[in-house]
């Protein structure tokens, strides 16, 4: 289970801008994050792939909040409704010639896939004018993923920026056209 870390305080800090009504937290980890969401929002979903980071945060950060569904699944495939806000903080460092396979942090061979096939189920999802917030790295194909977002005609903008010890995080707001 990925426990709380820098980029998951970067993404906490970027959402007191964001209001609505019904808010989506792709791969939850500890539940942090969509304790958060709870607090804000009236009706909040949390996926994981991971079953045990889902029994975790229902038992621990999410004990107390009636307002969650939890759905364990590869990003948000099942889901139908549509939301005001989307958040993820995604795998995305890049596999590369690393041999072991860690999904918490591994995001595909360029560190993008997981977090291109997300944007691409989660878009749908969105509200006319919903946003989707993701976290990404510099250690990742930046150039590629941004190449592709321009195919697929959406909407982006670079909400902030941090500059770590290894890596620069980017909080990326995207929606639909
Ligand atoms: C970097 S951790 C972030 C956890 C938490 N949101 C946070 O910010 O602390 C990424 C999370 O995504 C989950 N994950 C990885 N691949 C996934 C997928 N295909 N569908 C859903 N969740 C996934 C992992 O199990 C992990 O809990």
């Amino acid at each position: 289970m990925y426990k709380p870390a820098e980029d998951t305080f970067f993404l906490e800090d970027a959402l007191k801008f964001y209001k609505g009504k019904c808010a989506l937290e792709i791969g939850i980890g500890s539940g942090y994050l969509t304790h958060g969401l709870c607090k804000n929002y009236n009706l909040v979903v949390g996926t994981d792939i991971s079953f045990n980071s889902l029994l975790f945060a229902k038992s621990n950060y999410l004990k107390n909040d009636n307002n969650v569904f939890l759905v364990c699944t590869d990003l948000a495939f099942p889901l139908q409704n549509k939301f005001d806000l989307i958040i993820s903080n995604p795998p995305y460092l890049p596999q590369g010639s690393v041999q072991f396979e860690d999904n918490t942090v591994h995001g595909g061979a360029k560190g993008i896939e997981v977090s291109l096939k997300l944007i691409k189920n989660c878009l749908p999802l969105l509200n006319r004018t919903g946003k989707l917030l993701i976290v990404r790295s510099n250690l990742s194909d930046l150039r590629r993923m941004d190449q592709m977002m321009q195919e697929l005609s959406i909407n982006k903008r670079v909400v902030a920026r941090k500059r770590l010890f290894f890596e620069e995080l980017e909080i990326l707001e995207l929606s639909k056209k």
